[in-house]
């Protein structure tokens, strides 16, 4: 298959996004990528788990790498809170160096280096990014993806069911049930109805939350229900 076509634009908040031109869809919320991604995967699923670990060593998993974001994010939060964080992601088609040299994310020379860094690692190695962030790039889709398990978080960010069914399909959920530790949360954008019933069927508690930007919901999957 060829590479397909991909546009950088500018989401409602001021930072970067892609739009995928094939499938007409963009890589996030065009209210705002920092603003969605910062809620629904730092906020909903990344920062409760720690709080209810505190001190504890996290790894998490990420459907979709994309433009970095997310793994971007965390290796931010993982230095702001001194907390190692082991980071595994899935993606079949890697943004070339062309395109991510040109995100806006981060204010200082610092955090723009980090997401270079990110994205110039190595696939399908653990690479160290600094003391507490550590990252694999799996060039692969989910439903290929030969897991290993114990995520704590999972970052569900996929394209919407709408344009690529397929990967929220039941088997992938139950592949994140099964790869996801005993406490884990896994978060999503997405709370399309037939993703909800295979969410639960694979045996996730599920919750609706609010969504991000102006989104009525989200939804989160914790793997064991508190008690
Ligand atoms: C909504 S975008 C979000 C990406 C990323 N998390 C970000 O913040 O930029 C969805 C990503 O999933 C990737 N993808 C497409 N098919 C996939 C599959 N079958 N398994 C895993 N990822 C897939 C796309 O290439 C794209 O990078």
């Amino acid at each position: 298959m060829s590479k397909p076509s991909l546009k950088l634009i500018t989401t409602q908040d001021g930072s970067h996004s892609l739009l995928r031109e094939d499938l007409n869809e963009t890589y996030h919320s065009f209210h705002g990528a920092m603003g969605e991604s910062v809620y629904v995967f730092i906020e909903q699923c990344l920062d409760p788990w720690v709080k209810a670990n505190p001190g504890e060593p996290v790894k998490i998993f990420e459907v979709g790498f994309g433009t970095g974001l997310n793994a971007w994010l965390a290796a931010i939060y993982s230095q702001q809170h001194q907390l190692k964080v082991e980071f595994h992601t899935v993606e079949p088609i890697p943004v070339p160096k062309g395109i991510y040299s040109q995100f806006n994310y981060g204010q200082s020379a610092e955090q723009k280096d980090l997401l270079q860094k990110i994205h110039d690692a190595e696939w399908e190695t653990l690479i160290e990014i600094h003391s507490f962030f550590s990252i694999i790039k799996y060039e692969t889709t989910l439903e290929a993806f030969s897991a290993t398990e114990g995520f704590n978080c999972i970052f569900f960010d996929a394209f919407a069911p709408s344009k690529q069914a397929e990967v929220w399909s039941i088997d992938n959920i139950q592949k994140c049930y099964d790869i996801c530790a005993e406490d884990g949360i896994l978060s999503t954008y997405c709370a399309q109805g037939q993703f909800k019933r295979n969410l639960k069927a694979a045996g996730f508690a599920m919750e609706t939350l609010k969504g991000a930007m102006g989104k009525k919901e989200m939804v989160i999957g914790r793997k064991s229900i508190s008690e």
